[in-house]
C-alpha cells in the first residue's frame, strides 16, 4: 500500500489559493509523477466538449492527443463517471495503448462545482499495480484542489 501523506500535504500546500484548473493539474501531475513509485505516466484528460477529452497537463512519455468518451478506459471513467481501475490492460479490449510498456492503470474523475472537467489517468508498468486503496487517497487529492 502507497504512503500518499507527503504527496497529499504538499500538493495542498502548493495548489493554496490557486483557481485555475489547468496550473492545478500541471502541478498535480509533476508532484505524483516524481514522488510516487510506479507511476509512470500522470496525466489529465479535459473535456473540451460535449463527450470529448484532450490531454492536458501530464508526465511521462508521449499521451494520445484525443480520447471520445466512447474510447479507452479515459473515456469509460468520463462517461460514468466512476473510477476505474484496470489490472491488466491487455485483457481490456477497450484499452488505448499509448506506452507498450504501460501494463495497468487507474482514471479518476475530476470535478469543479459538480461539473466533469477532465479525468486523472495514472499508468504503471506493473501489473495490478492499483487497488483500492489509490482509488481513495487520489479522490481525496482531487477533491481537496478542485
Ligand atoms: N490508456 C488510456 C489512454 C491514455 S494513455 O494511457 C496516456 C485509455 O485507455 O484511455
Amino acid at each position: 500500500m502507497r504512503d500518499y501523506s507527503e504527496v497529499t500535504k504538499s500538493i495542498a500546500a502548493i495548489c493554496k489559493g490557486e483557481t485555475d484548473a489547468i496550473t492545478k493539474m500541471a502541478t498535480i501531475s509533476c508532484e505524483l509523477f516524481h514522488v510516487m513509485e510506479g507511476f509512470d505516466w500522470v496525466g489529465f484528460y479535459r473535456v473540451v466538449e460535449p463527450n470529448l477529452l484532450k490531454v492536458g497537463p501530464y508526465q511521462g512519455g508521449h499521451g494520445c492527443l484525443v480520447i471520445p468518451f466512447d474510447k479507452g478506459v479515459c473515456g469509460a471513467c468520463a462517461r460514468t463517471e466512476e473510477t476505474q481501475i484496470v489490472a491488466d490492460v491487455k485483457a481490456f479490449s477497450d484499452h488505448i495503448a499509448c506506452s507498450s510498456s504501460t501494463q495497468s492503470e487507474i482514471v479518476l474523475p475530476v470535478f469543479e462545482n459538480g461539473k466533469l472537467i477532465a479525468v486523472l489517468d495514472v499508468d504503471s508498468d506493473k501489473h495490478d499495480d492499483f487497488d483500492e486503496s489509490d482509488k481513495v487517497a487520489l479522490e481525496r487529492i482531487i477533491k481537496q484542489n478542485f
